[in-house]
């Protein structure tokens, strides 16, 4: 009887930036349910360890630490310090992020410069100090959160979308060095997600109209259907898939 792939993350250790709330906080708990140990990571420390605490609640593995992706020299820190505690570091999940609206017209170098270091700079970095840990050992998947204003612009969003335009790219150039030797590295693109992040904008109805009409599948996403795309990514059903986007855009690119 062939052995066919399955959807299981027990023994593999699993990291995730901006686990302090929002979609990094459900992906943390989905991991753990999915099988991981998971390392919580972000610069709100008591929340992380609540998140810990949570974990374990519901009978998972998991330990905070403190990560601010700013932070370059803290990175390197961070990665081997969770590869010591459980002896591996099998999944990186790379959510950590900042999106903010703002007229091409009235973008500051600050809006830049905050939005690049985040997205991009500090994203690479974790890609680059897991890498190196996940090379030696053989095995990884690295998990980059783009988003659908990746591929398509996103009116009053041009750093964004440069920063999540360049997380596709920063994938498929890490997908080519590194999948040879065990470590896949893919972006997830999700569309609009309720999170606290978009609630205020969500909430408003006109705004919610406004994405509605955009979006084929009638209705926002949630973090479980982020979490669907990353588990499959992470599992062993996904080993074959390296380089690539996938969109979790009920059909927002479609068009
Ligand atoms: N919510 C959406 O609609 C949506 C859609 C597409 C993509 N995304 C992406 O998903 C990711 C999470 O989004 P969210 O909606 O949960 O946002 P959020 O603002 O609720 O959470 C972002 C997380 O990143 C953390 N973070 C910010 N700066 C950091 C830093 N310097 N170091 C470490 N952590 C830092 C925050 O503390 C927080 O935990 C982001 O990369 C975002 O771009 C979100």
């Amino acid at each position: 009887m062939t052995e066919y792939p399955r959807f299981d993350l027990n023994g593999q250790v699993a990291l995730v930036t901006g686990a302090s709330k929002g979609i990094g906080y459900g992906l943390a708990k989905a991991l753990a349910q999915a099988g991981a140990k998971v390392v919580v990571t972000a610069r709100d420390l008591p929340a992380l360890e609540t998140l810990a605490n949570e974990i374990r609640a519901e009978g998972g593995d998991a330990i905070a630490m403190q990560l601010d992706v700013l932070n370059i020299p803290q990175i390197s820190t961070v990665m081997q310090a969770a590869h010591d505690h459980y002896g591996r570091l099998d999944i990186l999940v790379n959510n950590a992020g900042l999106g903010a609206n703002h007229a091409a017209v009235d973008v500051t170098e600050a809006d830049w410069d905050g939005m690049m270091d985040v997205n991009l700079k500090g994203l690479f970095f974790c890609c680059q100090a897991a890498g190196r840990i996940m090379l030696e050992q053989g095995y990884g998947r690295i998990i980059n959160m783009s988003s659908q204003a990746s591929v398509v612009g996103i009116r009053d969003h041009a750093v964004y979308c440069a920063t999540k335009g360049g997380i596709n790219q920063l994938t498929r150039v890490l997908a080519l060095e590194w999948s040879a030797h065990g470590v896949t590295v893919n972006a997830v693109g999700p569309t609009f997600i309720y999170t606290p992040g978009t609630a205020e904008r969500l909430d408003n109805p006109e705004y919610l109209q406004g994405v509605l009409n955009r979006l084929p599948i009638g209705h926002v996403g949630t973090i479980a259907d982020v979490a669907g795309a990353v588990i499959y990514l992470a599992s062993p059903a996904g080993g074959m898939v390296s380089g690539t986007l996938l969109l979790v855009d009920g059909g927002w690119t479609a068009q």
